[in-house]
């Protein structure tokens, strides 16, 4: 049987995803989803430094609203793929996180998270990058794909 043109739009608009899941899909506008704290002493590690394993936590609940945003499903993380602290907080420094969408796959969306220590003067710059892979997933926690 010959596809009509119709038959051929319907595959392209994704009717037929095992076909084009070699494709990568665009993403949709992501929102900007912005997260902030002052650091407290319950923050800060035995150098006097904001500590590591809080500002991780911190990004994988941004990562987390960003992709809920996105997907308007729950999401679990599978990967982190990049974590870089490039400058120290310390304590009474407001942390500013700025999350989004950066790309999309078939069940999973990666995540990019920025965080920047501001100063009482105003000062502001970025303290970490980080990037992480968060899957959509149905009620029993299996893996489905992104309307
Ligand atoms: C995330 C999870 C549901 C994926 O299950 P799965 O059986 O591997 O599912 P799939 O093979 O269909 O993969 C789903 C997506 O995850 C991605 N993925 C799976 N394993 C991956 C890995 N090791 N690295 C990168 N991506 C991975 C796949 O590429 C796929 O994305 P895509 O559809 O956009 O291409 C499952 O691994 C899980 O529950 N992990 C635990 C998550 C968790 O508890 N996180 C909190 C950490 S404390």
């Amino acid at each position: 049987m010959t596809k009509t043109d119709r038959d051929i739009l319907n595959d392209i608009a994704g009717n037929d995803k095992s076909k084009l899941s070699h494709v990568p899909k665009k993403i949709r506008n992501s929102n900007v989803i912005e997260q902030v704290h002052i650091v407290m002493a319950t923050d800060i590690n035995g150098v006097g430094r904001l500590f590591g394993g809080r500002l991780m936590e911190w990004i994988d609940i941004l990562s987390a609203v960003v992709a809920r945003d996105y997907t308007h499903l729950d999401v679990t993380t599978v990967k982190v793929e990049e974590l870089v602290f490039e400058e120290p907080a310390y304590i009474n420094d407001t942390i500013i996180m700025r999350g989004r969408v950066v790309s999309q796959g078939m069940t999973s969306v990666t995540v990019e998270i920025i965080t920047y220590a501001r100063k009482l003067t105003g000062e502001e710059f970025p303290i970490n990058t980080a990037l992480l892979k968060m899957v959509a997933i149905d009620s029993l926690g299996h893996a489905i794909n992104i309307p």
